[in-house]
């Protein structure tokens, strides 16, 4: 990855994908370009048209040397991929696959939080009373790619999927999850917060590859004493995010349980318009990529409907990630203030305000409000 040693600019590969993702996309990085500037940053984005269109014009998602061209960005930016009517979504979710695996984006990292003016469908949980991180395995486990299809069309027909479970892999997710864990409880800077790593398993039911999760979580739980234990099967992990969602702060789980688990912590956040993540390659040699984790939603596209706050939200992890710390800060308070103040919300939120209009609510407030504080 060619780093640009450069304080004054970023390089990011920007790829609005499918659907609706032009029209949140533009919004974000609209918002973080301006939040950047504000630090005295300059964002050199390099917009691509890979996705589904570039499938159907040249049989591929992206050409064969999308990983080269991405590699000497900073940093890339996901709107949305897939357009199930047109190309199988299986086809077209390899583009976010292959990039995952192709950059050894290994963690990742899903923060859920509740702003004050959002409407959780939990009756009881106050603003900022769901504050925890989900840090999902992202490139081996169910995810793979191994196994077969056997006797194909016979009624002895065999599918085959192997989940794939290394010591390496296991271990730096657990690692990371515990580091995470002491960086928040710092941030946190109170004496009552105490991190807690909740280990997502089902080694009652998987007696190979969770049973060994299980023991790979413990060995590293032992370096971090200063952080709680604690371990949950997934099915009453699921249940615990419902009825005690403030009781979480680190989730480590693996691929499929992760993008399970973090559907449901993005309903309880508020819904898919609030819910965004980072595809993280820790070691800084590849780029991590910053992506909503809502799809491209094709039957809103162009009507300018959707809930841009996830997306946003994504940019200001991929700030936060390229150390424009300040900038990153800027655009959460800005959200915060336009969520709180509750006039300008989006169809989702129950009103009747564009993608546009509350992308715009919030570059107004970035731009008016103080960069510090
Ligand atoms: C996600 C998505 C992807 C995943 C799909 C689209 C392949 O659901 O990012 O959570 O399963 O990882
Ligand atoms: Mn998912």
């Amino acid at each position: 990855m060619a780093t640009n040693t450069s304080e004054s600019s970023r390089t990011i590969a920007v790829i609005p994908g499918d659907g609706v993702g032009m029209e949140v996309t533009r919004e974000a990085m609209g918002i973080a370009s301006a939040a950047a500037s504000r630090e005295g940053c300059r964002l050199e984005m390099n917009w691509l048209d890979w996705g589904c269109d570039h499938f159907l014009r040249t049989g591929a998602m992206m050409p064969p040397d999308a990983l080269d061209t991405l590699s000497s960005h900073d940093a890339i930016y996901l709107g949305c991929i897939g357009d199930a009517a047109r190309v199988p979504d299986h086809v077209s979710l390899q583009l976010l696959l292959s990039i995952r695996k192709g950059f050894d984006q290994y963690i990742n990292l899903r923060p859920v939080y509740l702003y004050d003016g959002v409407t959780s469908p939990l009756r009881d949980v106050k603003p900022g009373g769901i504050d925890l991180v989900v840090v999902r395995e992202n490139v081996e486990g169910e995810y793979a790619r191994i196994g077969g299809r056997f006797k194909p069309g016979t009624p002895e027909e065999i599918a085959l999927q192997t989940a794939v479970f290394t010591r390496k892999g296991t271990e730096r997710t657990m690692r990371y999850a515990f580091e995470l864990s002491r960086r928040r409880r710092k941030l946190a800077g109170r004496g009552s917060f105490v991190g807690m790593v909740t280990s997502c398993t089902k080694s009652n039911a998987l007696n190979y590859s969770m049973v060994f999760w299980d023991e790979v979580y413990r060995q590293v739980a032992a370096d971090y004493n200063d952080i709680r234990q604690d371990s949950a099967m997934v099915d009453a992990l699921s249940m615990w995010l419902v009825k005690n969602p403030g009781s979480f702060d680190v989730i480590v789980a693996s691929n499929l349980f992760g993008d399970i688990i973090t559907d449901l912590a993005a309903m309880l956040q508020g819904g898919m318009g609030f819910a965004a993540g980072g595809n993280i390659n820790p070691e800084r040699v590849h780029p991590s990529m910053f992506e909503p984790i809502h799809g491209s939603a094709p039957r809103y596209t162009g009507q300018g409907v959707v809930n841009p706050v996830a997306a946003i939200e994504a940019a200001r992890m991929m700030l936060e990630h390229l150390r424009l710390e300040t900038a990153a800060r800027c655009i959460r308070r800005a959200l915060q203030d336009v969520l709180s103040e509750g006039v300008v919300r989006t169809r989702d939120m129950g009103g009747s305000a564009s993608t546009g209009d509350m992308g715009r609510a919030i570059l107004e407030r970035l731009q008016g409000g103080r960069a510090e504080g």
